[in-house]
């Protein structure tokens, strides 16, 4: 961990209070954890909008398994993903609906065409994408 640095903030009172309410709600302890989490946020979404990096992203989906040809093409899309795969977990959720969950490490732009590509198949119900970046 880095050295911790210390800094004045001025702002308008009433987002503060808007700020304090928030973070309570939250679970936050004090601000400064609070304020670290939103620029961590931010440098995240500046690292993956960059696309220079590789970056960590996790990929989930809901499917309806007895759809016609959903788990072939889901099957084939996964084994010509260009990003590297690390893990993959799928649970049946009940009769219908199974959920697969995929992390994946590699360029964002290609994590985003990936999951894109999967939320396209016939029979994907749902598809979310978490950005990470292992680096900050
Ligand atoms: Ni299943």
């Amino acid at each position: 961990m880095s050295e911790i640095k210390r800094f004045g903030v001025s702002l308008p009172s009433d987002l503060l209070d808007k700020f304090d309410e928030l973070i309570e709600k939250k679970g936050y302890k004090n601000r400064s954890k609070a304020i670290a989490d939103i620029i961590r946020e931010q440098l995240v979404r500046t690292s993956w909008e960059s696309g220079k990096e590789d970056m960590v992203g996790i990929i989930t989906m809901i499917y309806d398994h007895h759809t016609s040809n959903v788990v072939t093409e889901l099957l084939e899309i996964q084994h010509n993903v260009e990003t590297g795969m690390y893990s993959m977990m799928h649970i049946h959720l009940d009769h219908h609906n199974c959920l697969e969950i995929l992390a994946l490490k590699g360029s964002p732009v290609e994590i985003k065409k990936f999951a894109d590509k999967l939320g396209s198949v016939r029979g994907v119900k749902h598809t979310g994408l978490i950005m990470a970046d292992h680096k900050i």
